[in-house]
């Protein structure tokens, strides 16, 4: 599995913009907090956070609301660069399956190399290639005819 050793960190900006965003986490009923700020391939940045419900069902976590903020401005065509998700967990936490999932959805046009790093208030980081983390993925091309 790709290590954080061999792997390029997120710049302070991307960093930053994760830190801000779990400050507007709203999880009143795990108490993770989590941001996440994702940069893609043209260089823009989006940010997300976790978002909670009381019918616990309907939250939805830190890198989606990121992903899905960059689609309702951008639309489908959107490539990942990279994904950087804060929380204060020591140490720091990759995306879920489900957010593997929909990272892999949007993934860099030349393979699944989308870079993932976590980190945490501590300056601690864990960084991934989206590949070692979540290797044969279902992907849209799956769903190609023919
Ligand atoms: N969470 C995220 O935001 N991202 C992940 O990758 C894992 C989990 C959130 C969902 C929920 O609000 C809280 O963390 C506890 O699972």
């Amino acid at each position: 599995m790709s290590s954080t050793a061999n792997l390029p960190a997120p710049s302070e900006k991307l960093s930053e913009k994760s830190k801000a965003a779990q400050a507007r986490s709203h999880s009143p009923y795990s108490g993770f907090k989590v941001g996440a700020a994702i940069e893609l391939e043209d260089g823009q940045i989006f940010e997300g956070c976790n978002v909670e419900n009381s019918s616990y069902g309907g939250t939805v976590c830190a890198e989606r609301t990121a992903i899905f903020s960059a689609v309702a401005k951008l639309g489908g065509g959107i490539r990942l660069k990279q994904v950087v998700v804060y929380t204060e967990a020591s140490p720091p936490w990759p995306p879920c399956g489900l957010c593997r999932q929909v990272i892999a959805e949007f993934g860099s046009a030349k393979g699944q190399n989308v870079l993932i790093h976590a980190i945490n208030h501590n300056g601690e980081r864990v960084s991934h290639t989206l590949q070692s983390l979540f290797p044969n993925a279902f992907t849209p091309d799956h769903l190609k005819k023919g």
